[in-house]
């Protein structure tokens, strides 16, 4: 017979042998979802009977965490500033050094009314803002479509009226916005054979890939950006460990000045915030 606390103690072991990432977190999480249990339950109820059924669907949970799978894709959900983000292997797992560009957003708002997140990926910035500026209204855009129809189904579920659009970066988008926020691809070459597992095999490359020097998103963007942002309007771009100089040139070169650089927790410059020049 199998008591749900034994199972737990030995999918951590397995996953502390075979993975050596948070092994007692992720195994936790493979119950919770697997049993349709709260983190609560599964502590409180260590007695429970696992039937065989049970014990084959976790064990199979269990496999894909195994083979380097993130956590987040298997149990379909990711926590992202103040939400739960539904995911899937079409979108980035929204991380946590891009709730910099939320709070960077949030803290300098002044009287802005529109704001374009570019690349929208789940809908994770997009969303986010929304919940926090009932009065803004907010339009996300990515080239995959399949991105789109997981960041509806997050708007949808949060009850926010984000709308999204199909677009290769400013392609299809017409309007000017008093805000662009954007996470743009800005793995290089070189980076993303160094990348770990869980990212480099489970993670959409379209999401990851910024071409050879990893920067060639930030080119497209600046390209066209003074059309799309209004003259006092503010960019807020994440970037990626050693890209501030070559970021904040880029957008010189079209026109656009830095107006401040924010670290994340790690002192790494990661979100570079432009204004178009007088
Ligand atoms: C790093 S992910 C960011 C996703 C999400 N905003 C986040 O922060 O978690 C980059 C996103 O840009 C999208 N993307 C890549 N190339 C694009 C392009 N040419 N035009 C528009 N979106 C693009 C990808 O599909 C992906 O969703």
């Amino acid at each position: 017979m199998n008591l749900l606390g034994h199972v737990l103690r030995s999918f951590t072991q397995e996953l502390k042998d075979k993975t050596n990432m948070c092994a007692q977190r992720d195994a936790m999480l493979l119950l919770c979802f697997g049993l349709d249990l709260s983190m609560n339950e599964v502590y409180l109820d260590q007695n429970r009977t696992i039937s065989k059924t049970e014990l084959i669907k976790l064990k199979k949970l269990l496999e894909r965490r195994v083979n380097f799978e993130p956590i987040a894709k298997i149990i379909g959900k990711k926590q992202f500033w103040d939400s739960s983000f539904y995911v899937d292997k079409t979108v980035l797992d929204p991380r946590p050094e891009t709730e910099l560009l939320i709070e960077s957003v949030l803290s300098n708002l002044g009287s802005n009314k529109t704001i374009l997140d570019l690349g929208t990926g789940s809908g994770c910035i997009a969303i986010s803002l929304a919940l926090a500026l009932s009065d803004v209204k907010i339009t996300g855009s990515d080239i995959s479509e399949e991105a789109l129809i997981v960041a509806r189904k997050n708007s949808k579920t949060h009850q926010v009226k984000t709308c999204f659009i199909k677009s290769n970066w400013f392609r299809n988008i017409s309007k000017k916005y008093d805000i662009i926020v954007s996470n743009p691809p800005y793995i290089s070459d070189d980076e993303f054979f160094q990348l770990p597992r869980d990212v480099k095999n489970y993670e959409p490359r379209i999401a990851l890939l910024g071409g050879p020097d990893g920067l060639t998103c930030y080119r497209d963007i600046a390209h066209s950006i003074s059309s799309h942002l209004t003259d006092q309007g503010v960019g807020y771009f994440e970037i990626g460990q050693g890209q501030r100089c070559d970021v904040l040139e880029i957008f010189s070169w079209y026109g656009l000045s830095a107006v401040d650089v924010k670290k994340d927790l790690n002192g790494i410059d990661r979100v570079v915030c432009v204004k178009k020049d007088a």
